[in-house]
């Protein structure tokens, strides 16, 4: 089997954010048409493969996307319509090629990962298969995710003083997928209405989570205790536990300490101790990006301290990069990794770093961006490679819900399927 591409288009739409960012898509002859709509992050890590802006001041404040639509519509159409192509994987790396630079910075990696998207969608069309059994690796057992709802945001996604970026509630400890998600919808509304009851505000940040102009991760972790509490669930693995992502390259400081909360900070071995309180003190199961994604010395430590107890997520410090994340287990950093598609450019890398860390027992959470669109690749993603673990923001604004809308559909699909943690049930 192979697949004729006949056309390759993008076009400029708009994010969550009142951003640019691409909608491509991908036309076979078998006549199936697929898009894919591209995230774009806030708090990127420095080695990501980068996005391709056109930095015209005149439009969108430099952000518009034009060049890489007309990469998408010139370059890439002309190398990949007209011509048959035998798997996926072959048309990643003709992009790979075509681009030539180590960081996708050419062609940009929006217009190389909306093609490989939309790609994807239209070979899983043409072969009859929904998308989460057709990107399933062999051998990988299809299951639906934690989801890990974002319902305080702080650091680069919210105009407070909160320094640490991402408040999770994890449903760990529910029977189902649909169940999980109704805790999380609940306790965003137990949230709601505490925050309402203290004269906090309940606007909301980049991610759909509240931005209360709280002070220090403490306040903010007694309050989402408080709520999960409300909303009659029991704080913890059991029940809904909670994840972190302080996205702690953007609390560092030149100096090298990073700032904990308004007036204070601390070295990398203090915030190493800090998070073993945070960890003996509150129901967390989760820490992404604990430290800085320079600080490989500090995730040393972090992981030889704490690894045993919490699972420790690289996102800026892997940025779902097979030779960092294989860097990273030599030199026993994190347990985990965050996966993001743009982040490396292509489905087939990001379906390889999954590979690597499965090979050396890291777990995976596949995540969205800061800035999103409606398209919810991702939830078939979590679902086909069966890591178990998803975030895309708080149970709120449609951008978020589509994810986990899609996942309620493909579990009405998958009758039976597990749910949770592999290993779980
Ligand atoms: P970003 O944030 O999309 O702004 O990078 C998400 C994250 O840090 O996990
Ligand atoms: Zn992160």
């Amino acid at each position: 089997m192979s697949y004729e591409i006949t056309e390759v288009h993008a076009l400029e739409v708009l994010d969550s954010r009142a951003r640019p960012t691409l909608e491509v898509s991908v036309r076979l002859s078998s006549g199936a048409m697929a898009s894919a709509g591209v995230p774009s992050g806030a708090s990127t890590g420095t080695r990501e493969a980068v996005e391709l802006r056109d930095g015209d001041p005149e439009r969108f404040n430099g952000a518009g996307v034009t060049k890489a639509a007309s990469n998408v519509n010139g370059e890439v159409n002309r190398l990949l319509a007209g011509r048959q192509w035998p798997s996926l994987a072959e048309v990643d790396r003709a992009l790979v090629e075509l681009d030539g630079t180590a960081n996708k910075s050419r062609l940009g990696a929006n217009a190389i990962v909306g093609t490989s998207m939309a790609a994807a969608r239209a070979m899983a069309m043409a072969d009859g298969q929904p998308l989460y059994r057709w990107l399933a690796p062999q051998g990988a057992e299809l299951r639906l995710p934690v989801p890990h709802f974002n319902v305080v945001n702080g650091g680069a996604h919210a105009q407070n003083d909160l320094e640490f970026q991402e408040f999770m509630l994890a449903p760990i400890g529910l029977p189902s997928f649909h169940e999980a998600l109704r805790a999380g919808a609940e306790v965003y509304q137990a949230l709601r209405g505490l925050l309402h009851a203290r004269k906090h505000s309940t606007g909301l940040g980049d991610e759909g989570g509240f931005a209360p102009n709280l002070g220090s991760p403490e306040e903010v972790l007694d309050l989402l205790v408080e709520a999960i509490s409300k909303a009659g669930y029991s704080p913890g693995r059991q029940g809904v536990a909670i994840a972190l992502d302080p996205a702690a390259s953007e609390m560092r400081e030149p100096d090298g300490t990073y700032r904990y909360s308004p007036g204070r900070r601390f070295s990398s071995d203090e915030m190493v101790a800090r998070y073993e309180t945070l960890v003996a003190d509150y129901p967390i199961w989760s820490i992404e990006d604990g430290l800085a994604e320079d600080d490989w010395e500090g995730w040393e430590s972090l992981t030889a301290r704490l690894g045993g107890r919490v699972q420790l997520v690289g996102d800026d410090l892997f940025v779902t990069n097979p030779s960092i994340i294989r860097q990273g287990i030599e030199r026993k950093v994190a347990n985990s990794a965050l996966i993001k598609l743009n982040q490396i450019g292509t489905v087939t890398e990001t379906l390889e770093a999954i590979a690597i860390c499965n090979s050396a027992g890291y777990s995976q959470m596949v995540s969205h961006r800061s800035g999103e669109t409606p398209d919810s690749f991702i939830a078939d993603l979590s679902v086909a490679v069966g890591c178990g673990q998803l975030k895309t923001g708080a149970p709120a604004r449609g951008e978020r819900v589509a994810k986990y809308n899609r996942l309620l559909a493909i579990e009405a699909e998958l009758p039976g399927a597990p749910y949770g943690l592999p290993g779980q049930g």
